[in-house]
């Protein structure tokens, strides 16, 4: 019988987590069940910040649905298991603080952990649950990246505000002849690059999942010149590199030990130069940056995260701990965290989000590639 859960929204923001959130605590509510949330994530977690999360009265879930963000916050560096501690004489040491956490689980008296968040989130989730404690997944990332789902919620609302900004750009592409590059999210996986391309009528679209030639791409635009398409419109995916060369890095991020702490961002730029010296072409960048993954959340998102956080409360009813809920078929389902982690297995060693992530990448026989291909979007190779 479950009395008490809490609720952890876990990485980067996205459109969603508040319609997650909501649909946990509705659920649980019909079922009696006091439902809480930690703030900021597993940061939440280690401090043993929580609060009562209700939809009566004046209760915080109430009217969160539009709302982008989330209510109780999120942590980008809080990886418990390999925790960042500054010591007195002012160095740092890492910690696995994982024990202080399931201890404050069990003083609460939480039945469940829900844990929304990306690979490196759940990641953790699956080592919380290795050492005993009850957790449920919901998957979240703009980037769509999470394994064994086949989407992850705050992506649709990703590709939308993209497609929107390819809408827009193609006023000023069509009216100054110019080549115009928009760099969006996608770290390993090209999945917000190439839906919003193919929803947005972008000419190429390029992807961390295939090295582009770059003379390729000027031969598409050169091409589309000479049918008198003065303009086109290049996605490129901040993670896309060129053959036989590497990704365009922006510096250092602070998201943690075990975690890729590159920051990523520039592409866009490198791409819109080269395609300016090889077609002769003006070409001007512009970068999406976290336009992205804030806001109000597409209706899609909210019906889909609506979804996840009732199906995770079936779940924890069901007594599946240690699963993620997912999409499998386009049907409500779960899996293991075991099988999420995929070779991941160490605990506490890496939080996951890493290049060596069990990440859902983009594969050539998907039928966004091959839709893509066949009405001669360009995929840079
Ligand atoms: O994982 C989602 C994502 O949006 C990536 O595409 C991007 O590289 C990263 O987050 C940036 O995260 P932050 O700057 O918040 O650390």
């Amino acid at each position: 019988m479950l009395k008490k859960v809490a609720i952890l929204a876990n990485g980067g923001d996205v459109s969603g987590f508040n319609a997650v959130i909501r649909a946990i605590v509705k659920t649980a509510e019909n079922h009696n069940i006091e439902c809480y949330g930690y703030i900021d994530g597993y940061n939440g977690l280690l401090k043993n910040d929580y609060v009562l999360l209700s939809t009566a009265g004046n209760g915080d879930a109430k009217g969160i649905l539009p709302k982008g963000g989330s209510i109780i916050g999120s942590s980008t560096n809080s990886n418990v298991f390999h925790y960042k501690v500054k010591k007195e004489d002012g160095t740092v040491e890492y910690k696995d603080l994982s024990d202080v956490c399931i201890q404050n689980i069990k003083d609460a008296g939480f039945d469940c952990i829900f844990t929304l968040g990306g690979d490196g989130t759940q990641k953790s989730a699956r080592d919380f649950a290795t050492k005993g404690v009850n957790v449920i997944g919901v998957p979240k990332t703009i980037d769509n990246d999470v394994a064994c789902t086949e989407i992850t919620f705050g992506y649709n609302t990703a590709v939308s505000v993209a497609m929107e900004a390819i809408d827009r750009l193609h006023t000023t592409g069509e009216t100054h002849h110019r080549i115009m590059v928009l760099e969006v999210m996608g770290r390993y996986a090209g999945w917000i690059a190439l839906e919003s391309a193919i929803a947005g009528g972008a000419d190429v679209a390029l992807i961390p999942e295939i090295p582009y030639d770059i003379n390729r791409v000027a031969t598409k635009i050169e091409n589309r010149k000479k049918r008198g398409k003065e303009f086109s419109i290049v996605v490129v995916a901040e993670g896309a590199k060129p053959i036989n060369g590497d990704i365009t890095i922006m510096g250092k991020r602070d998201n943690g030990a075990g975690v890729d702490n590159t920051k990523l961002g520039g592409v866009g730029q490198v791409v819109a130069k080269q395609l300016e010296e090889l077609t002769g072409l003006e070409a001007r960048n512009t970068t999406l940056g976290y336009m992205q993954r804030g806001g109000s959340p597409t209706a899609f998102d909210r019906v889909l995260s609506t979804k996840y956080g009732v199906k995770a409360m079936q779940l924890a009813l069901e007594g599946k701990f240690g699963t993620l809920a997912v999409m499998k078929n386009g049907k409500l389902d779960y899996a293991l965290l075991e099988d999420v982690v995929g070779n991941n297995k160490e605990i506490g060693a890496v939080s996951g989000n890493t290049a060596e992530s069990n990440i859902r990448k983009v594969t050539m026989d998907h039928d966004l590639v091959i839709t893509a291909r066949n009405i001669g979007i360009n995929l840079g190779d």
